[in-house]
C-alpha cells in the first residue's frame, strides 16, 4: 500500500512512525516532511498548501491513501481535491474543516445546538467592536475569526489592551483576512484539557486525554507558542467528566455538523476548559494537535492506519480502538528566543539510545548532518507506568540531546503531578 502524509512537523513524525508499523505499507511519503522525518520515510519537497502539486504527485505515484494533517490544507480543501482524483483520505473535507477555519462559524454552531462554550459576540466592523470593549467585562478574550498560526487570541486585561487587539486585527490586518471578522468572548477559568477524537460522522471515539503547555516559559509565563510540551492522560479529566463531555459536547458536535450538511470525518480536536459551570469548548481544531499527538499516539495500542481507514470507510463503530493504561510525556526542545526571533542552522546531536524517542519538527538535513531550521526543533517522548516516571524519563532523554541555543521548559507535567496529589 502506498501512503502519503501531508505536513512536516513533530505531529506528522509521530503519525508516520505509527503508520509505518503497518506491514501493508510498502511506500510511505511525507510532503514536505523534514530532515528528521527523512530518517523514517521519503520526504518530497512539496509544500503542505501546494494542493495542485500534491494531487499531481499522488496521481503519479498511485497513492492508495493520504493523511492530511495540518489545518491550512484541510481548510483549503485538500481532501476534496484528492478525493476527486479517487484517492481516499484521512481528514475532513473543506465544508467540515470550517469548524476550525472560522471561529464565528464554530461559535454560532455551538450556540445553535446548545453546546457549552463562552458567551460571545461576532463583529464585522471595528467601530462596533471598539464600542463594545468600552463597557465589556474584563478580562475579555478577542479572537481572529480565521487561522492565525495559534496567535490569533488575545486575553485583554485592560480596555486599552482590548482596543489595541481589535485595531491590530481589524484595522492593521495583523492576521490578514483572518482578522477581518473577530469574535469577542467571555473570559473563562479552569484547567484546560485537550481531547482528540476519531469520528466518521456516525461514531465518535475519544482518544486518551492530554494537557498542552502553551506558554514559552516555565510556570506558564511568556508568550503563547504552538506548544512546549504535553502529558497524557490529563489527570483533571476524570471518567465522570469524560462521560459529561461525551453527552454534552462530543456527540452533539458530530450531530450538529451532520445537521448542517457538513459531516466531519477525521480527527476532531476539542480544546476544553473545565469551568466551575462544567466543561466548555474553548476551541475546535479539525485535525490532530501538535504536540498532543506525540503523547496520545504513544499510548495508542491499536494500529493507527487501520483506525484511520475505518474512519474513511465509515465503519469506525466496529473498529477496536485501544489505548494503553500507561502515561506519556513529551518535552519540546526549541531554539532559544522562540516564538519571537531565534537563530537557526545549528547541528543537532542525538545519541543512539534516545533516537527512537525523538520526533523531529524544525530540522533539515545537510550533508548527513541534522541542522536546526525552526522554532520548535524536536520533541522527546517517554512512556512509563506512572506520569512521574514518564516525565522523569523524558527529561533524562532530553538532557542527552544537544544543539547550540537549545531551550526547553523544565516544568512540563508539574501541574498535572500536583493535580494527582490533590
Ligand atoms: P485558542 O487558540 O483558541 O486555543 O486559545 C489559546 C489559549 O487562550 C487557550 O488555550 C486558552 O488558554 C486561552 N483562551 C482562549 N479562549 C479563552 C476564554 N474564553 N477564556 C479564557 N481563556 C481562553
Ligand atoms: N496544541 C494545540 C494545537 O495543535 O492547536
Amino acid at each position: 500500500m502506498r501512503v502519503m502524509v501531508i505536513g512536516g512537523g513533530g505531529r506528522e513524525h509521530a503519525i508516520i512512525k505509527r503508520i509505518r508499523e503497518n506491514p501493508k505499507v510498502t511506500e510511505l511519503y511525507a510532503l514536505p516532511g523534514n530532515g528528521g522525518i527523512a530518517l523514517d520515510c521519503e520526504c518530497v519537497p512539496i509544500g503542505a498548501t501546494d494542493l495542485e502539486r500534491i494531487a499531481a504527485f499522488a496521481v503519479e505515484k498511485k497513492i492508495d491513501y493520504a493523511v492530511v494533517t495540518p489545518d491550512d490544507p484541510l481548510v483549503l480543501g485538500a481532501v476534496d481535491l484528492l478525493e476527486s482524483k479517487g484517492i481516499p483520505c484521512f481528514g475532513p473535507n473543506k465544508a467540515a474543516a470550517i469548524i476550525e477555519g472560522s471561529k464565528a462559524f464554530s461559535k454560532d454552531l455551538m450556540h445553535r445546538y446548545g453546546i457549552p462554550t463562552a458567551a460571545y459576540q461576532t463583529f464585522h466592523d471595528p467601530k462596533d467592536a471598539l464600542e463594545y470593549v468600552k463597557t465589556s467585562p474584563l478580562p475579555i478574550v478577542i479572537k481572529a475569526d480565521g487561522l492565525a498560526l495559534g496567535k490569533g487570541v488575545v486575553i485583554a486585561e485592560t480596555r486599552e489592551q482590548a482596543s489595541e487587539a481589535v485595531k491590530s486585527a481589524m484595522c492593521d490586518k495583523k492576521f490578514g483576512a483572518s482578522g477581518e471578522v473577530i469574535v469577542i468572548e467571555e473570559f473563562l477559568t479552569g484547567p484546560e484539557v485537550s481531547v482528540l477524537a476519531f469520528t466518521d460522522g456516525i461514531s465518535i471515539v475519544p482518544m486518551v486525554s492530554s494537557m498542552d503547555h502553551k506558554r514559552a516559559l516555565d510556570h506558564d509565563e511568556g508568550l503563547n507558542t504552538g506548544g512546549m510540551g504535553t502529558i497524557a492522560p490529563n489527570p483533571y479529566y476524570t471518567p465522570a467528566i469524560a462521560e459529561e463531555c461525551m453527552r454534552t459536547i462530543f456527540l452533539p458536535t458530530v450531530q450538529a455538523m451532520n445537521s448542517e450538511g457538513r459531516t466531519f470525518k477525521g480527527c476532531l480536536y476539542f480544546g476544553l476548559m473545565l469551568t466551575p459551570d462544567g466543561p466548555k469548548v474553548i476551541e475546535y481544531n479539525c485535525r490532530f494537535g501538535d504536540p498532543e499527538t506525540q503523547v496520545v499516539l504513544a499510548l495508542l495500542k491499536s494500529d493507527l492506519l487501520s483506525v484511520m481507514q475505518a474512519v474513511t470507510e465509515s465503519r469506525l463503530g466496529s473498529e477496536k480502538v485501544e489505548f494503553s493504561k500507561q502515561c506519556a510525556a513529551c518535552v519540546i526542545m526549541a531554539s532559544e528566543g522562540y516564538p519571537s526571533s531565534y537563530k537557526k542552522g545549528f547541528e543537532v546531536q542525538v545519541p543512539d539510545d534516545v533516537k527512537d524517542h525523538v520526533l523531529f519538527a524544525g530540522v533539515r538535513s545537510d550533508n548527513g548532518m541534522l541542522l536546526t531550521s525552526g522554532g520548535r526543533v524536536l520533541g522527546v517522548t517517554a512512556v512509563e507506568d506512572t506520569l512521574k516516571d514518564a516525565i522523569r524519563t523524558a527529561y533524562e532523554r532530553t538532557a542527552k540531546i544537544t544543539f547550540e541555543n537549545a531551550y526547553y521548559r523544565k516544568d512540563i507535567g508539574e501541574r498535572a503531578l500536583k493535580a494527582l496529589e490533590e
